[in-house]
């Protein structure tokens, strides 16, 4: 875990970040985003000692990072950069050994990491371990920049900026197997970019910078539905939501008290409630609110029998979604199954809300476009 506290720094008695809170825990991917100037390279620098700080403290683990050997802590933190930092006198295997040399990595450790790292970022070794840097193309340079982050097996690395200068076709290649690689190995990244896009793509929390502090720090889906103040929502950009409906779940639209009914009424009741409430279906639940099955007037028009139980006559598999299901998901089942409504339930099937077709539309509307 990485716990930044009321970090500060100044330059020529100006100062460029003014008391930082943050706290990454372990495997997780957080994004700086922010203008140019804002502070977000100071930052980073401030946690692997590249730039002393002023003021507050950083915690690696709980462990101030002033009491650790600079060089040490260095090594151990993986750190790719725009410009790769790659040297250019270098071959390619020779940059991605320098650390595991330095660090004294057993030699057949390091021949095998280093092919590893190679198939990882997916540069074939016999074809590229004995070229130089200026013979690689952008993407595959910042590629190896990456291998060589991740050489000596860090539990943290800084990205600052490593797709920036790369054209958008390689740029969302890099972004993909950027995420895919954390999902493997779980590494505690902090990564710097001025993109939103990349920034909503990659992270798991999106920390905003401005002036040199946090306007608002949060999940993507919540920076792009609540964010924080003015400047968020203009960087953001307005109806942004609309670009990422994924992001949209069936917990931001349901119905929170859908009409329910005990399976024990009988269907003659059953229409009375539905006439009552207006509705032509009504979740069926236990008394501990769980969901026992979805009965419509339709079910009971063919029933015939009116004193018949609910619950004999309930559609007990009726469809149901999570709470954390994209909108994407439920137009789908919507629209496959050819269902007006889904109730959504959590654990045990206890009923959270329920989700029709004309809800859908007016919740979506009501919530999101007037916003
Ligand atoms: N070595 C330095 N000397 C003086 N000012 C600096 C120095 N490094 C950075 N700054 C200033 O600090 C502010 C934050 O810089 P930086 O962290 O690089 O921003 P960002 O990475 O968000 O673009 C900027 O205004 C920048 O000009
Ligand atoms: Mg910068």
């Amino acid at each position: 875990m990485i716990e930044y506290r009321s970090v500060r720094k100044s330059y020529n008695g100006t100062e460029v970040v003014r008391g930082i809170d943050l706290t990454v825990r372990d495997g997780e991917l957080v994004v700086l985003i922010g203008p140019s100037g804002c502070g977000k390279t100071t930052t980073l620098k401030m946690l692997n000692r590249l730039i002393p700080m002023d003021g507050g403290d950083i915690l690696i683990d709980g462990k101030s990072i002033m009491e650790q050997d600079p060089i040490t802590l260095r090594r151990s933190i993986g750190y790719v950069i725009q410009q790769t930092g790659l040297f250019p006198h270098m071959t390619i295997e020779e940059n991605i050994q320098v650390v595991p040399k330095l660090k004294k990595m057993p030699p057949e450790e390091i021949r095998q990491r280093t092919i590893a790292m190679m198939e990882m970022v997916d540069m074939d070794p016999q074809q590229f371990l004995h070229r130089y840097p200026g013979q690689l193309s952008g993407g595959q340079q910042q590629r190896i920049g990456v291998a060589r982050a991740f050489a000596t097996n860090p539990d943290i690395i800084l990205m600052d900026e490593p797709f920036s200068a790369l054209d958008p076709i390689t740029r969302g290649q890099l972004q993909d197997e950027l995420v895919e690689l954390q999902g493997r190995f779980h590494k505690t990244i902090l990564f710097v970019t001025h993109d939103m896009n990349e920034a909503v793509k990659i992270a798991d929390r999106i920390c905003i910078l401005y002036d040199g502090q946090i306007l608002q720090y949060d999940t993507p889906e919540q920076i792009l539905k609540n964010p924080a103040d003015g400047f968020v929502s203009q960087f953001v950009g307005r109806n942004r939501i609309w670009n990422s409906p994924d992001l949209i779940k069936a917990r931001d639209i349901m119905i929170l008290d859908p009409v329910t009914t005990s399976g024990e009424l009988t269907l003659l009741q059953a229409i009375e409630v539905m006439r009552q409430q207006k509705v032509d279906s009504l979740l069926v639940i236990d008394h501990h609110h769980r969901l026992k099955g979805l009965i419509t007037a339709r079910m009971i028009r063919q029933a015939g029998d009116r004193s018949a139980l609910v619950r004999d006559t309930m559609d007990p598999d009726c469809m149901t979604v999570a709470a954390d299901d994209s909108i994407v998901n439920l137009l789908r089942m919507l629209q496959e199954r050819q269902v007006s409504s889904v109730p959504v339930v959590g654990e045990d099937r206890l009923l959270m809300g329920l989700i029709t077709t004309s809800s859908l539309v007016t919740t979506l509307g009501a919530r999101f476009v007037d916003a």
